[in-house]
């Protein structure tokens, strides 16, 4: 069975064209890779409020998707020094998506993490490097950041899809 990478984007600009340019990039390794726009999932702002209102069902599809991977490149932009809010929510969402294996979705599995940024993106990147192992995930040393004075710099990002296709157990 193949190995099923899904490429998240958390914004739909520099940092959705990353997640395109780091597809191409995948055709030379042996896994299914997958780019998952965060915005076609129509979620509210997370509130505790599941158990009155339900659980959306973009939540449950969006943790769905999350369940069938095998590993991940997470790319966001750096907000304010941190994530942007469509990441967090979506974490969120995952997390009680009523599922009460939830912790499947990231456990264990490899992360890259990777921004386009205004500035550097080491924020964002340390940012995300705390959550996604408090999640349970596995995070890849080498990051991949771009800003508008710089672009991939495509060896690393060989060397790191290498390494995630590696990790991750089908
Ligand atoms: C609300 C907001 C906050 C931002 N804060 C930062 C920041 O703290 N550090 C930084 O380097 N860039 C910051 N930026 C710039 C974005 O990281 C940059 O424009 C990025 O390319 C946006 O992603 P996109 O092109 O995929 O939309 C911020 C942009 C916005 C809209």
């Amino acid at each position: 069975m193949k190995k099923e990478i899904l490429i998240v984007a958390a914004s739909d600009g520099n940092n959705l064209k990353l997640a395109n340019t780091l597809l191409d990039v995948s055709k030379d390794y042996d896994a299914n890779f997958e780019v998952l726009k965060l915005s076609d999932f129509n979620l509210p702002i997370y509130t505790s409020s599941e158990e009155k209102n339900g659980t959306p069902k973009d939540a449950i599809a969006l943790t769905d998707k999350f369940m069938k991977a095998d590993g991940f490149i997470v790319i966001a932009p750096e907000y304010n020094g941190s994530v942007p809010p469509i990441l967090i929510n979506s974490i969120s969402w995952i997390s009680r998506s009523g599922n009460d294996n939830w912790r499947d979705a990231f456990n264990s599995k490899p992360v890259v993490l990777a921004t386009h940024s205004g500035g550097g993106g080491q924020h964002v990147l340390m940012a995300m490097q705390e959550q996604f192992s408090f999640i349970g995930c596995t995070i890849i040393g080498r990051k991949l950041h771009t800003h508008y004075q710089k672009q991939l710099n495509f060896d690393s990002a060989k060397a790191t899809i290498e390494q995630l296709v590696r990790l991750a157990k089908a």
